[in-house]
């Protein structure tokens, strides 16, 4: 675990019917060594696979399986339950629970709880691989996604009914560390950071334009690390098939490369900190047809194309004082053509990845950062996006506070 973030916390754990209830009682094992102060709550299904008395040990407070039990609503009443915790993680959560809590039923303690509290909720599914698939299921994911529950696994693996697929909860390990990203850092607390992300599209008539393979996945995720670190983030993006992160408040949607800088603008005042991710197309068709451009009886069509403002180096000329990061996307010399665009958009880190090849930055899940300043060159990774992206954000703010001392300084 990095940083622990969660001693002292106090996190409600609930657990419903489901095979993987067992591996709740090391999850709780985990949290108390971990510093938490932690209460469990358990559905009656899940009593039929683990007994309250063992996580009752564990947590080293009563479990509550009922509303309205008098002795445990003397001690603490539901809805006090539902004010104290810092956050509610359900492990392992069933199809039915999600169901139920996708529709706000409180038609129990658990569902209820989860109706009365305002800390963040995060939920680690568990179940049969088809029953995870199925349109009923998925539509309550996604309602509960954009209601910013975090959604934590399911994993893949071998199943307790012999089947093998997504379905299987994550390891207690993977969601102590879930959990401890939740409570975030503070390395950029109160710092205002605007991101693009996505690709553009540059449109050539009705239906066809021009674009590129960017999935947003690297934006994304760079724009909810900054999130976690306590960032002020405001997020703009063009066109991207990865779904926006839950965490990030702040979205504008936009579509060609001067859609982009207009908002960017439109944005940027009071911004400390730009991260330009977006793969912005350099070049535009030079006219956009009204009507649909019919096939002509040549072989070779010509097409006049001009050139896009550069945002990134546009931001650093309006805003000199910006700490501006820049990407670089590269088939070869990454770190040479990395520092030329360094230099020419005036930025003060490039984060270089190669694209193109079966391993490449763009459309893919991981990761390799050449990062380039003006003292050298860091490199962070191979990784998943969002390790990256956590690593990216250190380093940014360790530059970015250097920076600031030194402007208050002078
Ligand atoms: O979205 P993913 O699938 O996760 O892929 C991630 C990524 C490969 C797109 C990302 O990691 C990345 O490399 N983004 C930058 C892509 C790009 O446009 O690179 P570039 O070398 O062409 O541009 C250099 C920098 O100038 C970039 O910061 C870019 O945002 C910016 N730029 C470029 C052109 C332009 N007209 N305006 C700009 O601001």
């Amino acid at each position: 675990m990095q940083t622990n973030q969660l001693n002292g916390k106090r996190i409600l754990i609930g657990v419903t019917g489901g095979i993987a209830a067992y591996r709740t009682a090391e999850l709780v094992r985990r949290l108390r060594d971990a510093g938490v102060d932690v209460r469990v709550v358990m559905t009656a299904n899940a009593e039929a696979f683990i007994s309250s008395l063992t996580l009752q040990a564990l947590s080293g407070n009563p479990v509550r399986t009922e509303t309205f039990d008098e002795a445990a609503e003397a001690g603490m009443s539901h809805i006090e339950l539902a004010r104290w915790a810092d956050a509610v993680m359900v492990a392992p959560a069933t199809a039915g629970f999600i169901a139920r809590l996708a529709n706000g039923l409180a038609d129990d303690l658990l569902t209820t709880l989860c109706l009365a509290t305002e800390a963040p909720i995060a939920i680690a599914p568990a179940m049969n691989r088809v029953m995870w698939a199925s349109p009923a299921t998925q539509d309550n994911v996604a309602r509960l996604i954009t209601r910013g529950v975090a959604i934590s696994g399911p994993g893949e693996g071998d199943q307790a009914c012999g089947e093998v697929g997504p379905g299987r909860m994550l390891q207690p390990e993977d969601l102590v560390e879930q959990l401890n990203d939740m409570f975030g850092t503070s390395l950029l607390s109160g710092v205002r950071l605007l991101v693009t992300a996505g690709s553009t599209w540059e449109a050539i008539d009705p239906v066809r334009g021009i674009t590129n393979r960017s999935s947003g996945k690297m934006g994304y995720a760079i724009a909810d690390a900054a999130v976690r670190a306590g960032a002020d983030v405001t997020l703009v993006s063009g066109p991207a098939s990865e779904p926006l992160p839950a965490s990030v408040r702040k979205f504008r949607q936009v579509t060609s490369a001067r859609d982009m800088l207009h908002t960017v603008m439109d944005e940027i005042d009071g911004q400390d900190l730009f991260v330009s991710v977006a793969a912005v197309a350099d070049y535009r068709p030079s006219s956009v047809s009204k009507r649909k451009l019919k096939k002509q009886n040549d072989d070779v069509l010509h097409m006049e194309f001009i050139k896009n403002p550069d945002i990134l180096a546009e931001v650093k000329k309006q805003k000199p004082g910006i700490f501006s990061v820049g990407f670089a996307a590269e088939t070869d010399n990454l770190v040479s053509e990395g520092r030329k665009k360094l230099l020419a958009k005036r930025a003060d880190l490039i984060a270089a990845n190669f694209v193109g090849g079966d391993f490449g930055a763009i459309g893919s899940d991981s990761n390799v950062l050449e990062l380039i300043d003006r003292s050298g060159v860091t490199r962070i990774g191979p990784a998943l996006k969002s390790t990256i992206a956590e690593q990216l954000i250190e380093e940014i703010s360790v530059r970015f506070h250097a920076q600031s001392t030194l402007q208050n300084t002078r």
